[in-house]
């Protein structure tokens, strides 16, 4: 079994086992990101009838705003959270509207300029650490996440093994680790080792995640030119050959829900997608990590419908989340993605389920909204420890016979 890392759904935070998620700006200027969110508001609304939410997205579309969460316009309805970036530009019309339509909206971040920039690792300024005093508890460079894991490769060779399946669209190496051998001190943990391999991709989006370091701290796509538009990247979550580009994912390269111009256009898609193909009779699980809802999903995300193993799945979801919460109290929603997040198609757990992989799941990590894709990194510890316990309990679950 394994457990390559994934796509993400938002912005380019694809983290798999926990350290790494989003991350900052460039060193030494006054204001990270040129200062492009200055006035910027983070708003939630939630629209009471189906009138308000078709007006929403009306609106939401003439302004072009950054939608959150959800992931697109069209899952805006009666009822959805929905979690908007208001450019400053636009903030007057969009609070005239709102006030003149009387739809209620709590504003969840006033200034995105000043959360950004009061995020520690911009204010520790991110001086290159060594590898040894490696920190856990601080968001991390794309560059240091791949020394870190070369570094574990030369110092660890008993422990773990680093090897690229390929590369980016921007040439970028694809590393995988593959944790093996024993752990000394954790029975459990051996017990896993002993029968399973783990294969750990840490940023499955490359491109986009050193992007969001240098350019814009909420890109969400890869970054590949597209012949006739100017618009960049592919959503790599929307990019898999099943369902492609039908409900829940966009045609028009400007979006980001973006399903590329054909299957596996992206080479990093294309990349994990060969490695899963190559090993897929003897994975057990796949796991993919997101930013943000508080859930664990399973399929299908593409349609209604419950998948043959729903029983076991289930069950092994149940447990998790359940063992999550055991940690700090945290509540996750868990059960299939189309009923409990939103519909969606070409996405790689339903692939990975496709393709014969009995254990899909997809983790929606902290939190729900408070901080978004501005989770503190004094949370990375917290969400590590509760999400570890979890996917200790799925393998645990694979272990044992479930019919
Ligand atoms: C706000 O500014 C952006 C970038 O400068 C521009 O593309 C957009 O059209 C402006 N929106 C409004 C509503 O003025
Ligand atoms: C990991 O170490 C092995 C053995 O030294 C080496 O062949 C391989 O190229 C290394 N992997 C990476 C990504 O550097
Ligand atoms: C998984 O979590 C459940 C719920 O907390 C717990 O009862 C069970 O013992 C855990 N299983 C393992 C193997 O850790
Ligand atoms: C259901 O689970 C069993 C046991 O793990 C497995 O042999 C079978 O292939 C699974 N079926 C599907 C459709 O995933």
């Amino acid at each position: 079994m394994k457990f390559p890392g994934k796509p993400r759904s938002h912005r380019a935070a694809f983290l798999p086992l926990c350290w790494l998620l989003l991350k900052i700006l460039q060193p030494g200027h006054g204001h990270p990101y040129d200062n492009r969110y200055a006035g910027d508001k983070l708003i939630r609304l939630v629209p009471k009838t189906e009138e308000e939410a078709s007006a929403l997205r009306s609106m939401y579309r003439r302004l072009k705003v950054d939608l959150w969460q959800p992931s697109s316009i069209s899952y805006v309805s009666e009822g959805t959270v929905t979690d908007v970036r208001i450019p400053k530009n636009a903030s007057r019309t969009l609070l005239a509207f709102l006030q003149e339509t009387r739809i209620q909206y709590k504003v969840l971040i006033e200034d995105l300029q000043k959360a950004v920039e009061n995020e520690n690792s911009f204010q520790t300024q991110r001086s290159r650490r060594s590898l040894s005093e490696y920190n856990y508890e601080v968001y991390h460079s794309l560059e240091d996440i791949q020394s870190w894991m070369r570094h574990l490769n030369q110092t660890q060779p008993g422990l773990v093994r680093v090897f690229s399946i390929g590369r980016s669209y921007e040439k970028r190496p694809l590393l995988i680790l593959q944790a093996l051998l024993t752990y000394k001190t954790d029975p459990a943990m051996r017990k896993m080792l002993n029968h399973l391999y783990f294969y750990i991709m840490p940023v499955f989006n490359v491109d986009g995640y050193h992007f969001s370091w240098t350019h814009d701290r909420f890109w969400r796509k890869t970054r590949s030119r597209n012949s006739r538009f100017r618009c960049r990247g592919v959503d790599a979550n929307r990019n898999w050959k099943v369902k492609w580009c039908e409900e829940g994912a966009s045609a028009h390269p400007c979006d980001d829900t973006y399903c590329g111009p054909f299957p596996e256009s992206e080479p990093e898609v294309k990349a994990v997608a060969d490695f899963l193909r190559k090993h897929r009779k003897r994975i057990r699980a796949y796991l993919s990590f997101h930013a943000y809802a508080q859930m664990l999903l399973y399929p299908y995300s593409y349609k209604h419908a419950t998948i043959p193993n729903f029983s076991c799945v289930e069950f092994a979801a149940h447990k998790a989340v359940k063992a999550l919460r055991s940690v700090h109290g945290i509540r996750y929603r868990h059960g299939p993605a189309f009923q409990t997040l939103y519909v969606s198609s070409g996405n790689s757990m339903d692939w990975a389920y496709k393709n014969g992989i009995p254990y899909a799941f997809a983790f929606e990590l902290r939190d729900t909204g408070h901080f978004g894709f501005l989770l503190p990194e004094v949370l990375i510890k917290p969400t590590c420890t509760e999400t570890m316990l979890a996917v200790k309990n799925i393998t645990m679950h694979l272990l044992k016979k479930c019919p």
